[in-house]
């Protein structure tokens, strides 16, 4: 069976709660146009709630789905501003783990992101987890590989099956220069080798309409990590229609007419 491709909103510290029921709502009435393609919308984790409420029913749409941007490791206990893996867990299904942005403003660590990762599989919630280059260099891949190698420590190949890995240079984040779909592709082959076969690859870097179709014609490349073009409406609408067209195209170039 194809499995869907599946493209992530991180709207990062961006929206109202009008625009955030705008996107919302506006994605959920697109569904008919989108049949063969996954979608997680990572609100700000004040509005997750209201648009679990509201606008997105966890579980109740198969293809629209929620996700929180960031989340603490700990069951529980006085961490004031942060929220838990249960919390999350009450009202979406993914979480990004390890974001470059966290890594940079938020100081997290290596071993704080595989916590993350942990709790995360624990509490029965799909983790997005970011990996990339900070600059461009000769030496990406290896060093693509390693940051992988330590973010995942102590995950069994099951678990590991149940993680979306999102291939994040940071250099292409919100940057407008994002990688080549040939490079992209070459780390996601790369990075596939240390992966079960199961586990969701994805892109995310400056990720615009107008060069969504080339990373998702990738085998690689399982989908799409979109920051910027996420909350804008058309942008978002049109990056998830190239995925669902690539389905589609691709069943079409296998159907063989019954004689
Ligand atoms: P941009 O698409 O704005 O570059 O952001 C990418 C990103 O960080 C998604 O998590």
């Amino acid at each position: 069976m194809t499995r869907l491709p599946l493209i992530v909103a991180n709207w990062k510290m961006n929206t109202s709660l009008a625009d955030a029921y705008l996107l919302a709502n506006g994605v959920r009435n697109a569904l008919h146009h989108l049949e063969h393609t996954e979608m997680v919308l990572c609100p700000p984790s004040v509005w997750l709630g209201l648009l679990a409420e509201h606008s997105v029913p966890p579980r109740q749409y198969s293809t629209l789905k929620l996700g929180a941007q960031n989340m603490h490791a700990a069951p529980a206990g006085s961490y004031t501003g942060e929220i838990s893996p249960a919390m999350v867990r009450e009202v979406a299904e993914y979480v990004i783990v390890g974001h470059s942005e966290r890594v940079r403003y938020g100081r997290e660590t290596v071993e704080q992101s595989n916590a993350k990762l942990h709790a995360a599989l624990a509490h029965g919630l799909t983790p997005i987890l970011c990996v990339g280059e900070p600059r461009k260099s000769k030496d990406s891949v290896r060093q693509v590989v390693q940051h992988l190698g330590h973010l995942v420590k102590g995950l069994s190949n099951a678990e590991l099956r149940e993680v979306v890995v999102a291939y994040e240079p940071v250099w292409a984040i919100g940057t407008g220069d994002p990688a080549t779909p040939e490079y992209a592709q070459e780390v996601a082959w790369v990075l596939k080798q240390h992966l079960p076969a199961e586990t969701r690859l994805l892109y995310g870097g400056s990720v615009e309409p107008g060069i969504a179709a080339g990373f998702l014609a990738s085998p690689q490349i399982d989908g799409l990590l979109v920051g910027g073009a996420s909350v804008n409406l058309k942008k978002f609408l049109t990056i998830c229609q190239h995925a669902d067209d690539t389905v589609v195209s691709a069943r079409t170039a296998t159907y063989r007419h019954p004689r």
